[in-house]
């Protein structure tokens, strides 16, 4: 398995080019299974997730065409059966289940797993197609889900830990195609769920609603092809923006959509940093040393989630105690323990991490784990004493595209090492 190693210490500066988003992509890679035409994808970022995705559209009978960030798909005829050898690697291949429903009326694809932030249920999900007249099943580690016909109607998707993305979007693709009206309440508002609706709206759906609560779906009889270009990736800006706070002197992010970074832009003043913010690119100047914060992880538009293990690294270098806490995903905290190697000050209290600073973190051999957490343990190494060798970075290739040369070329001293052994 490859390793990462960062040698901390350097300042960075210049400019970074953000990438298309991976949880706008992957949605929008299924939702083309909706119909017999071709769909033109542009700014698909070059991630496993996204191989995995084209993985699974080619095993049920899609012809996908790669070149460079745009993905051409045409799902002529397709099967309906993903099985479990492909969906194990990546729990959001969930959300082919809408789509396939949506045109086939059926679909059986393997259970998500668990993965390290937590179990990853999808009782929601199953609510929703339920609420469309279909069956669910869930037997020998697949779920089923077929309809005689799928006929729209009203269904709240909130959980108790809030909304469902994955839930929402695989709802809204499969009522597409129903009969009459869906009206999905409680519906989860991240900008990637907005894509999704342009891009079916492309497609010839019929959506409003999208990127609030209450979505309202008028079924059609069928969708044709489209082109789109997915949204920039704002947990990769997200991760960039701390990365230049924590070890910058002054770093621009292009092709941002700053809209859709609010509460991380507004935390990140709170903690005392001067960034000059434009519509499409943001200029950060770093100081290394923050002002303690207090984070709540909250559904869009408040605190992503997918930031919070980030933070908690700019966090351990504030002058004072701030606090971290998790909403979404309460287990979320696998980053804390390699942290606290590296000589972070954090104790868990339950969903909550409270982290002491500032410390001066030293490198450290050090365990990646979900794809944020692997993240914030590069972000620490830039600013660690010493060399921090991170370990298991398929974890980071997940979601992240070059972050090790995207770094280095800002000037950090960072490189891959590939594994040999296999
Ligand atoms: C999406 O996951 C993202 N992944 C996650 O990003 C992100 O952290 C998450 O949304 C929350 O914003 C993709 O878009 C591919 P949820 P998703 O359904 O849709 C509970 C990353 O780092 N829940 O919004 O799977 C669930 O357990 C990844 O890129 C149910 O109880 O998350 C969680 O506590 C990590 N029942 C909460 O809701 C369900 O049926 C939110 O989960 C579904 C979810």
């Amino acid at each position: 398995m490859d390793k990462i190693l960062v040698h901390g210490g350097r300042p960075l500066s210049g400019s970074v080019r953000i990438s298309g988003s991976k949880n706008s992509a992957l949605p929008i890679l299924a939702a083309s299974l909706l119909t017999r035409d071709r769909c033109v994808i542009h700014c698909v970022p070059d991630l496993s997730d996204i191989h995995y995705m084209l993985q699974i559209l080619s095993h049920l009978g899609a012809h996908v065409e790669r070149a460079s960030g745009t993905v051409i798909i045409q799902a002529e005829k397709i099967s309906t059966v993903a099985p479990y050898e492909i969906v194990r690697k990546m729990r959001a291949s969930v959300c082919v289940l809408g789509p396939l429903l949506g045109r086939h009326r059926e679909a059986k694809v393997s259970l998500p797993g668990g993965c390290v932030i937590g179990d990853r249920p999808i009782d929601l999900h199953l609510r929703g197609f339920r609420a469309l007249n279909a069956a669910c099943r869930v037997e020998a580690g697949d779920v089923k889900v077929f309809a005689d016909e799928l006929r729209g109607s009203t269904v709240d998707l909130e959980g108790k830990q809030g909304p469902t993305v994955l839930g929402t979007d695989n709802v809204m693709m499969a009522a597409t195609l129903a009969e009459g009206v869906t009206v999905i309440e409680g519906a989860a508002a991240e900008p990637e769920v907005v894509d999704l609706a342009h891009f079916l709206i492309k497609m010839g759906a019929k959506i409003e609603g999208a990127g609030t609560r209450r979505i309202t779906i008028e079924g059609v009889k069928e969708l044709h092809g489209a082109e789109h270009s997915v949204i920039p990736d704002r947990i990769e800006a997200g991760t960039f923006l701390v990365a230049a706070a924590l070890a910058g002197t002054e770093v621009t992010l292009r092709r941002v959509n700053s809209d859709h970074l609010k509460a991380v832009l507004n935390s990140l003043t709170d903690a005392g940093f001067r960034m000059d913010v434009q519509r499409d690119q943001i200029t950060v100047h770093g100081n290394g040393s923050p002002r303690p914060l207090e984070l709540i992880t909250e559904p869009y538009p408040g605190f992503p989630t997918d930031m919070q293990a980030q933070m908690c690294a700019l966090l351990s270098r504030a002058n004072g105690v701030s606090r971290a806490t998790e909403t979404v995903f309460p287990q979320r905290f696998m980053h804390v323990s390699e942290l606290k190697r590296m000589g972070a000050d954090i104790e868990l209290d339950g969903a909550t991490a409270i982290i002491r600073g500032p410390s001066q973190l030293s490198g450290a051999p050090v365990m990646a784990s979900d794809l944020r957490a692997s993240a914030a343990l590069v972000l620490a190494g830039l600013v660690a004493n010493g060399l921090t060798e991170v370990n298991r970075v398929y974890h980071i290739d997940r979601g992240y595209e070059s972050i090790d040369e995207k770094l280095a070329g800002l000037g950090a001293h960072i490189e891959r090492v590939k594994d040999r052994s296999h």
